[in-house]
């Protein structure tokens, strides 16, 4: 996956690039089925139904690539927060040209089978779309995704997830709760840490599991870059005509709050920290680390912290040493690197023997998109009546390491992995409404407070 480079103000455009980018950057040529063969399948009841849930840049890419399967799947309903999200989504989905988005020429409108009264909008969308659906697609923030998911199964609904499952620990205990019903009901779950269906790390990975390098006894894992877009309370205020409430300013700056992001050690470190469970099969006992905001500092920024460094510990006594920054103009690094008893994974695809002979090198240009893969395969399983995917136990225990990582950074103390996850402390909202207080304010000058290690509590 492509880190996004650039600080941008608004959504749209970065997140088109982005998707774009990704799929050249895998090599991906995305496969779009005939139009033909697509019309022969739309009119059909036997259409494999889809609902949306969160329509902004990665919805409506997720939306598309679910289209975009060989198999008989339309769109019927859509649910956003906010309206105009939920327009652009369907413009772009019902576009007759979508190669901006999906990297090939083509149009998936026909699928599209949207009418107004399946467009729902606010917080309680989600509970008039599911029922519409055989499959739900969650792409909302993460705070939300316990709520959603566990609506989804409880409806009996395969599901497509993004990555991260929830922003604290009892989030994380109700999509574990939820996965064991999705497995006793044999649903399909697929979760958006697309690494696990890209050929080279499953390859990669295979190779160090099988003990191609020894035993792994150091892991270190980066999400370095610039960091992400930020939408300010002006632009919007302006766009209403009228002064945000202070739910609608974080439900649009989300990425800035913890309830709704769980801090960028959540919302995209998490594939690394994952890569690092994955190669250990194992999740770790303990963290310590550091933290804090030296750049992006400022009342537009929320409370999240601009860089994480934390050593984590697994019951082998092996570490894995995680860096996540969001700083422009510093090194960009978004990788793993993995040192064996008798070798080294230098990065994803390559490991070198202690001697320095080159013991694997995958080449990976000609594989498909990972993202579009695990659509690929999702539907491939519902079509045929299969229950293959269950990746939300693996999805909530890499939420879980990014939380523990956040949980030692901001108290820069010692935490333990099962006092983390037995956690009761919320940080959710108790009410979702557009007049209710979200759980984090402002001061007078419009500032927010950030953890401060040493006071802050974490557990
Ligand atoms: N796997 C990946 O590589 C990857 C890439 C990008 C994003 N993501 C994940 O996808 C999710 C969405 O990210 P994005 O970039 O699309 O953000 P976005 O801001 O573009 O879209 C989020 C959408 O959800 C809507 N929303 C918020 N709360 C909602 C609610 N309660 N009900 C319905 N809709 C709601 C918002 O209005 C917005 O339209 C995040 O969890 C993110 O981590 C994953």
């Amino acid at each position: 996956m492509m880190p996004m480079k650039k600080l941008k103000k608004t959504q749209g455009f970065n997140r088109r690039k982005f998707v774009k980018t990704s799929a050249i950057a895998t090599g991906g040529a995305l496969f779009i089925p005939s139009l033909l063969s697509a019309k022969a399948h739309v009119d059909g009841d036997d259409a494999i139904k889809v609902a949306l849930i969160g329509c902004g840049g990665r919805g409506t890419g997720a939306a598309m690539q679910a289209l975009l399967t060989q198999q008989n799947v339309n769109l019927v309903a859509m649910a956003d927060a906010f309206r105009d999200q939920l327009d652009s989504c369907y413009a772009t989905l019902t576009a007759d040209d979508i190669s901006d988005w999906s990297g090939a020429e083509g149009s998936v409108k026909e699928r599209v089978r949207v009418p107004e009264e399946h467009k729902f909008v606010g917080f309680d969308g989600y509970l008039k779309a599911i029922p519409l659906a055989d499959v739900v697609i969650l792409t909302t923030p993460p705070g939300f995704r316990p709520i959603h998911f566990e609506e989804a199964i409880r409806q009996g609904k395969h599901v497509f997830t993004e990555k991260p499952m929830a922003t604290d620990a009892p989030g994380v205990r109700k999509v574990l709760a939820a996965a064991e019903e999705a497995k006793k009901k044999k649903l399909n779950v697929v979760v958006g840490l697309q690494r696990h269906y890209q050929t080279i790390y499953r390859e990669w990975v295979e190779r160090m599991q099988a003990g191609a390098i020894g035993d792994i006894v150091t892991s270190h894992v980066y999400w370095n870059n610039d960091g992400v877009w930020v939408r300010a309370r002006e632009e919007f205020s302006q766009k209403a005509g009228r002064p945000l409430t202070e739910m609608e300013y974080q439900m649009r700056n989300w990425y800035y709050f913890n309830w709704l992001c769980g801090d960028h050690i959540c919302e995209q470190h998490i594939h690394n920290l994952d890569v690092g469970n994955w190669v250990k099969n194992a999740y770790p006992v303990r963290a310590q680390g550091m933290g804090g905001r030296q750049v992006r500092v400022g009342k537009d920024f929320g409370e999240i912290f601009d860089h994480h460094f934390i050593e984590y510990e697994y019951e082998d006594g092996s570490r894995m040493f995680s860096q996540c920054r969001h700083q422009p103009g510093t090194m960009s690094r978004v990788t793993e690197v993995f040192q064996g008893s008798r070798g080294f994974a230098p990065r994803p695809g390559v490991l070198v023997s202690r001697s320095g002979q080159e013991i694997m090198k995958y080449d990976d240009r000609q594989d498909p998109n990972p993202y579009q893969v695990e659509h690929d395969q999702l539907f491939d399983a519902i079509a045929k009546g299969e229950y293959r995917y269950h990746d939300a136990e693996n999805g909530a225990h890499a939420t879980m390491t990014s939380i523990l990582g956040r949980m030692a950074s901001y108290s820069g103390n010692i935490v333990e992995w099962e006092a983390a996850i037995n956690s009761e402390l919320s940080i959710m909202p108790a009410k979702f409404s557009w007049d209710a207080q979200p759980p984090v304010l402002p001061d007078k000058e419009g500032m927010y407070p950030c953890a401060v290690p040493g006071k802050t509590k974490v557990l």
